[in-house]
């Protein structure tokens, strides 16, 4: 049973605006090209869980309780958008099924809501949404993925080659909502993170080489690993979270706070995703579990594994390829405590993104922030 009063449910505190999220993703992706638009909107059908969407806005209104930056008044994005530029004149090329003159408008975004979250931030929103379903789409090209969120993958439904323009196009529309917030230093963050998204995908595909040599355990070996996933997982969540603070006009010292709650929030969530490839059934994930092991990978629950066990060097080295190898690195990892040594450091993840906002204003979205924090290292799924 829960005790009462004492949990909030984070998803309540920004829940009208998370009711339009995906209407709006939806028009963000309109596209006179029924095939295109087929395959774009795919990923947002079946509902996800929205974590980022969900983690930027309740920072938005945790943040509106922060001090302010002082060159406050002069920043024209302090008061929502620039809207001096016709949207005609961009948006001349787009269909009108995707009714261009006010799909890319923060003036159009439902009134409904939170009168604390201003209309710039709603929108980085789903940007962040948009940036990580176009990685997924890709994602799945790279991983020869056959199911996402209990449904056949993008991939398998359409083709390789539609699934990759599609994420392509995910990108360019979401390249042109970030433009439409009319703040270079937002629009410099979200597109260091596709291009961080890329670096930890490549530092993950690199990986995947074969070493006969069968490779020691290092200090490094867990560096590398912690790196990469900063690029896949947690760069989005940390610079999304930064450019909600941004938007809303935030002094420097809740910038760099909510930064890094994103960062310690991002690393334990992958961390936990790590995990549960070994300890859930594929049923339980929605998507194959144990698919690591079988991609030739070696994440934080084999690699704890692996300083205990040297032998599993030779395996690493060979990615797992021979015969029965993927079967016998999984058991040696369970028999480690691998498992557990990643849930703890997953943990310590935790607390610091708990710790890196203890000292905002007391609200009910920072006690969302914090229940998330909670709830990554909970979850099972
Ligand atoms: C999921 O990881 C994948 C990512 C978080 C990022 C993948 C990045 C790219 C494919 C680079 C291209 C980027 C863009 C923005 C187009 P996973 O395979 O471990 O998770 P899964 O189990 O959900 O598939
Ligand atoms: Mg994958
Ligand atoms: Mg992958």
């Amino acid at each position: 049973a829960k005790d009462k009063g004492m949990t909030v449910d984070p998803l309540r505190t920004v829940a009208k605006e998370m009711k339009f999220l995906t209407g709006n993703i939806r028009k963000l992706l309109g596209s006179g090209h029924p095939s295109l638009d087929r395959v774009a909107k795919y990923y947002t059908q079946a509902e996800g869980k929205h974590v980022r969407p969900l983690i930027v806005l309740l920072m938005s209104r945790a943040t509106h309780l922060c001090p302010k930056a002082a060159s406050l008044e002069n920043s024209p994005t302090s008061r929502g958008i620039d809207t001096s530029i016709s949207p005609i004149q961009i948006l001349a090329d787009v269909n009108p099924s995707a009714n261009p003159l006010t799909a890319y408008d923060t003036k159009e975004l439902p009134e409904e809501g939170n009168p604390d979250i201003l209309p710039s931030q709603r929108r980085l929103a789903e940007i962040t949404e948009l940036i990580h379903t176009a990685s997924l789409l890709h994602d799945d090209v790279i991983d020869h993925s056959v199911s996402r969120r209990g449904s056949p993958s993008a991939n398998l439904e359409f083709g390789n080659k539609m699934a990759v323009l599609a994420g392509d196009f995910l990108l360019g529309r979401a390249s042109v909502a970030l433009a439409r917030l009319r703040n270079a230093e937002v629009v410099e963050l979200l597109a260091t993170v596709i291009a961080n998204l890329v670096e930890g995908e490549f530092m993950q595909l690199k990986n995947t080489e074969r070493d006969e040599r069968s490779p020691k355990y290092s200090e490094e070996t867990l560096q590398y690993y912690l790196q990469k996933t900063y690029l896949k997982t947690a760069s989005l969540i940390s610079k999304s979270c930064r450019a909600s603070a941004l938007l809303g006009g935030a002094d420097a010292a809740t910038v760099d706070a909510a930064y890094s709650y994103g960062r310690n929030l991002g690393l334990a969530f992958q961390l936990v995703d790590d995990m549960l490839d070994y300890t859930r059934s594929g049923a339980e994930l929605g998507k194959p579990a144990g698919a690591d092991l079988e991609l030739g990978l070696a994440t934080a629950p084999l690699l704890f594994a692996w300083k205990q066990i040297p032998e599993l060097g030779a395996l690493v080295g060979r990615k797992f390829e021979q015969e029965g190898d993927v079967q016998r690195a999984r058991e040696l990892v369970l028999q480690s405590d691998g498992v557990e040594q990643t849930r703890a450091l997953a943990q310590e993840y935790s607390e610091k993104a708990m710790s890196a906002i203890a000292h905002f204003p007391e609200s009910e979205a920072k006690d969302g922030l914090l229940e998330m924090a909670h709830k990554t290292i909970k979850r099972n799924k």
